[in-house]
Parts: C-alpha cells; sequence; structure tokens
C-alpha cells in the first residue's frame, strides 16, 4: 500500500505526486488530466501564457478530468537594461540568428503576460491548487486565495525561503533540489546560497517548517520516490519525467534530443531568459558563455531569445533550444503519463513489499 500523506489527505489525491508545472508548452491539458486521473496532481505551468489561453487550458482541462489539479505562475520581479545593453545583445544574437537564417529584433515591453490579470483567472476559475515560483505574491492575492479556499504551494530553495512562504500563509512547499530542471525558484537570496541537493535540503525542512513538503529534483522514477518520502517528504514533484512522455507539448527536437542522447551532461546557465535555469548543454549555451557580462535581465532576455527558439524548433535543431532538464534526464523514457503513473505506483508497491 502506497502511504496516505499529509499532501495527498490535504490535495484530496491518491498518489503523492505531482506533474511539475513547466511553462514553455510542456504541461498541455491532457498531460496534466492523465496525471491526475491516475491520482496524482497534474500541473499547469502557465508562467508565459496569456490569460484567455489559461482559461482556455483550465477550460480543457476541467473537459478531461474532474480530479484536483493545480495552475502555476511565476511572481513579477523587477528588471531594466539600457538602450546600449538592448543593442549589445541584439548584435550578439544576431550573430547566432546568421546560422539560422534569420534575424532578431530588440523586444518591446511587457516582456510577460500581465500577472494580475492572470491570478484573476485562476481565482475567477477557482482552482483547487495553485503553485508560485520566483517570489511570494502580494498578501491581497494570497488573502483572496485563502477566501476561495485554494490551496497555497510555494517554491523554495533554502530553509530561509520556506520561512519566509510559512509566514505569509503558504500550505504547502514545494522544494526545489539543485538537481531541479528549469529555472530556480531562489528569490529571497543569492542564488548561489539555493544550490541545495535534495537529500540535505528536505530532512532540514522537514524539521524547521511545519508545513508539508513536497520534493522536487531528479526524481524520475520509483527509488527516487521511496527516496523522498524517507527522508520526509510529504509528496514529489517531477518535471523531466514527464517532459518526454507523449501527451508532453514541448518540440519534437527537444523530445528527441532528451531521448536520443541520453544526456547527463546538465549545466545551470541564465543565457536563454536572464534567470539561472537547468538543462542540457548545447551549442547556444557555449557560445553564450563568453558574453555572460551582457546578458540581460530575466524576462528581458527571454523575450529577446523566444523568436530564436522559435526558429530554432522548426528547424528541429536542439542546438539552439533551452532543453531545460534536471540531473537525472539521462532515465527519460519514451511513454505515456498514463503508462508512468501506473509504473510508478506498481514499482512503489514493489519496493515497499521489500523494504
Ligand atoms: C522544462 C521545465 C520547465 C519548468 N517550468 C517551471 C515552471 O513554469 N514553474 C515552476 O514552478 N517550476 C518549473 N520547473 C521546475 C519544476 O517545477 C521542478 O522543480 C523540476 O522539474 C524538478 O526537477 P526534475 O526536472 O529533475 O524532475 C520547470 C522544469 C522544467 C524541466
Amino acid at each position: 500500500m502506497w502511504p496516505t500523506t499529509k499532501f495527498t489527505e490535504i490535495t484530496k489525491t491518491i498518489l503523492p505526486i505531482i506533474q511539475a508545472p513547466m511553462a514553455g508548452g510542456a504541461t498541455t491539458p491532457e498531460l496534466i488530466a492523465a496525471v491526475s486521473n491516475a491520482g496524482g496532481l497534474g500541473s499547469l505551468g502557465a508562467g508565459y501564457m496569456q490569460p484567455d489561453d489559461i482559461r482556455a487550458a483550465i477550460k480543457r482541462v476541467r473537459q478531461l478530468t474532474d480530479k484536483p489539479f493545480s495552475v502555476n505562475l511565476f511572481v513579477p520581479e523587477k528588471y531594466h537594461a539600457t538602450p546600449d545593453e538592448l543593442q549589445t545583445m541584439q548584435s550578439l544574437l544576431t550573430l547566432i540568428a546568421d546560422k539560422l537564417e534569420t534575424t532578431i529584433a530588440i523586444p518591446e515591453p511587457p516582456y510577460l503576460p500581465n500577472f494580475d490579470e492572470q491570478i484573476n483567472i485562476v481565482m475567477e476559475e477557482k482552482i483547487p491548487v495553485v503553485s508560485f515560483t520566483f517570489g511570494i505574491p502580494d498578501q491581497q492575492y494570497l488573502s483572496a486565495l485563502k477566501h476561495n479556499k485554494t490551496l497555497i504551494i510555494g517554491t523554495v530553495t533554502s530553509v530561509h525561503e520556506a520561512l519566509l512562504w510559512q509566514m505569509h500563509g503558504a500550505d504547502i512547499i514545494a522544494a526545489q533540489g539543485t538537481e531541479a530542471g528549469g529555472h530556480r525558484g531562489t528569490f529571497a537570496h543569492a542564488m548561489r546560497e539555493g544550490l541545495i541537493g535534495l537529500m540535505a535540503l528536505i530532512p532540514q525542512l522537514v524539521d524547521k517548517v511545519a508545513l508539508p513538503v513536497i520534493a522536487a529534483g531528479g526524481i524520475m522514477d520509483a527509488r527516487g520516490i521511496i527516496a523522498a518520502l524517507a527522508l520526509g517528504a510529504s509528496g514529489v514533484q517531477m518535471g523531466t519525467a514527464f517532459l518526454t512522455c507523449h501527451e508532453s507539448g514541448i518540440p519534437d527536437g527537444y523530445k528527441q534530443f532528451l531521448l536520443r542522447t541520453k544526456s547527463d551532461n546538465t549545466v545551470l546557465t541564465k543565457a536563454f531568459s536572464g534567470k539561472f535555469a537547468r538543462g542540457v548543454n548545447n551549442q547556444f549555451i557555449e557560445l553564450m558563455q563568453e558574453h555572460e557580462a551582457a546578458i540581460l535581465d530575466y524576462p528581458i532576455q527571454n523575450a529577446f531569445t523566444q523568436p530564436l527558439r522559435k526558429v530554432a524548433a522548426q528547424q528541429n535543431n536542439a542546438e539552439f533550444l533551452s532543453l531545460y532538464a534536471g540531473q537525472a534526464a539521462y532515465l527519460c523514457k519514451e511513454i505515456s503519463a498514463t503508462e508512468l503513473m501506473a509504473e510508478l505506483e506498481r514499482e512503489v508497491k514493489i519496493i515497499l513489499k521489500m523494504m
């Protein structure tokens, strides 16, 4: 029998498995619904989505499942770039754009969809679970979500950040170990202070914070789930494992790259978005490494490189895509999310019987 945890109890799920929210197209309604229908918690990575698109995706998820699911948003941050800095980046990216036979323009603000409009949709739709990364939103929103009886998940990379989220009323802590794919959720200290491995981070959080803790980073199969639960986690949040599922919406070049190269060569880079994120090393990262000082603030850098990445996806050229993935990407499988969930459920039971 799978253990019932505080997470499964309060989210009304059966399995303590969250399919990680992954902005940028991976988390299709089909993926979310497959995970929720299998007893886990599917999550929409809505950070880059326009409000109307969020509403449409929620509607589609609800057509596919009547089980709980979650929506994840990016808490806005301050950014700045001078005209000179913008021009320097345009010149640098033009060298790369030439390789793809395209051009690159200086992006115009706003660089991201409007957060207030995004969160209003989430509140209107009365989503059962909402998660945030990159910070803690204004108290007015947190109070309104609580009033709606929405559970709030706060992403952290240290005990310090978890205590801040606890003080602001989070119901669950998503702990991102340094192994995790995608952007670092660090918001209250220098990025390097939040590079803590899950093995060290989870027990500290469990001892110091009164909230249920979800473990995220490098968990790809039943072994990782059991290990996280043994460390005291109340559930696991798995991203990379779902990226190569049939239902995931990432470009085919990205999926095939993860499946074929079987790479464990992940790095932390700011090159694509201006914010540190973990992904598989490729030519774009290597080329930008020499120009680290010129990389612009998030989300300006993200808006700058987005058209390039779109062209690279159309050309099936993984060397210029952001191949975000965790440290255990080598274990990616070509499988449906329904099969993956069934496999995880089966294998956890087998390991538990052996213990
Ligand atoms: C492609 C990709 C996109 C991600 N986007 C988000 C996001 O939008 N919001 C978020 O909170 N976390 C995001 N993450 C991080 C995940 O929530 C989670 O921390 C991570 O996937 C766990 O590590 P793993 O990929 O090794 O399983 C993303 C991860 C990946 C791989």
